[in-house]
């Protein structure tokens, strides 16, 4: 009698097959990051319309002095989704951090920017820990108070209640007396925010798109790529800018040898990227045990960077 065999996903085909049978599709979007995914994001960091990159960066080196004074110096920095560490140089200076712990899930991406970094400062103690930083982490002994950096608005692609609880597992992971320097995207223009997910150049629909062909590839798809379009639309009441890959005709597909249909404009829900008002953003930090002592934004207000500190354990809702 022959044996029915069913293959084992991994996390990236259940995630697919899930949330492709959901009656509103969705996939979640940390898989848009694989390696291709990874060098089309770092071009979107170089877009025109893409702000917050470059507006980080002005604030982290303009603010350079004020940081170094609230978020401590002479700490072990701990980074968070160290990813190509591109603004590690900046903060490394402003606390005159000596000892540095990047926790990133892509050993190549870690190994890659702390090659640079050794190379250019031999002093440095480096640390690297390549693993999930949403899941509950161990830091080597470190002699704290320690101070750790969560830069490019990454906490806007989680929800508010993913959001807290990830804030929340920073403060427990850093302990007492930390401090968190942090970059969170503000509510603005929604024409702004639309035009920095949706660029001329294409860069970022081809990002999108790209999910699609990873699953193509890696989950034995025959998705028709050139069925779907890209789109990016901002939701004032939601505070978020949503990412779709939306079908231009009515289709079918298997992936994994299950099989899908779409109406024409039904969409695959790819993104979310939360914004936050600065009141917001201070709730933020209240409800996930720390509390704000710096707040900069440039002079369009496109792009918050914060200094928060932790709340004493005791003292925490
Ligand atoms: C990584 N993350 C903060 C980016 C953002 O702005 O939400 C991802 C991105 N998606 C499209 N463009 C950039």
């Amino acid at each position: 009698m022959s044996e029915v065999v069913t293959p084992v996903l991994g996390d990236f085909g259940e995630a697919v097959i899930t949330g492709l049978s959901q009656a509103r599709k969705t996939i979640p979007a940390r898989y848009l990051y694989d390696v291709r995914g990874s060098e089309l994001f770092e071009e979107i960091t170089r877009l025109p319309e893409y702000y917050p990159t470059r507006t980080e960066t002005a604030l982290l080196k303009g603010h350079a002095n004020d940081i170094g004074r609230l978020a401590g110096k002479g700490r072990p920095l701990i980074e968070f989704g160290a990813g190509s560490a591109t603004k590690t140089p900046l903060i490394l200076d402003a606390t005159s951090a000596p000892i540095y712990v990047p926790i990133d899930i892509s050993g190549e991406f870690l190994e890659e920017s702390i090659a640079a970094l050794a190379a250019s400062r031999p002093a440095l103690r480096i640390l690297p820990i390549a693993g999930d930083f949403t899941q509950p982490l161990t830091l080597p002994p470190l002699d704290g108070p320690l101070t750790g950096f969560f830069p490019g608005s990454t906490i806007g692609n989680f929800d508010h209640r993913a959001a807290i609880d990830l804030l929340r597992s920073f403060r427990a992971t850093l302990g007492s007396g930390a401090r968190l320097v942090i970059g969170i995207d503000m509510r603005k223009n929604s024409r702004l925010l639309e035009a920095a997910y949706d660029d001329a150049a294409g860069v970022t629909a081809a990002f999108n798109l790209n999910l699609l062909r990873r699953i193509n590839r890696e989950l034995d798809g025959t998705i028709p790529v050139e069925a779907f379009e890209h789109r990016a639309v901002w939701h004032d009441g939601l505070g978020r800018i949503e990412m779709h890959l939306a079908a231009t005709r009515a289709i079918g597909f298997s992936v994994a040898g299950r099989r899908f249909s779409m109406r024409d404009g039904e969409t695959i829900h790819t993104e979310n990227s939360y914004k936050y008002a600065p009141g917001e953003a201070r709730l933020l930090a209240r409800a996930s045990g720390w509390e704000p002592l710096a707040f900069w934004t440039d002079p369009d207000a496109l792009f918050g960077l914060h200094v928060w500190t932790a709340v004493a354990e005791e003292l925490q809702p």
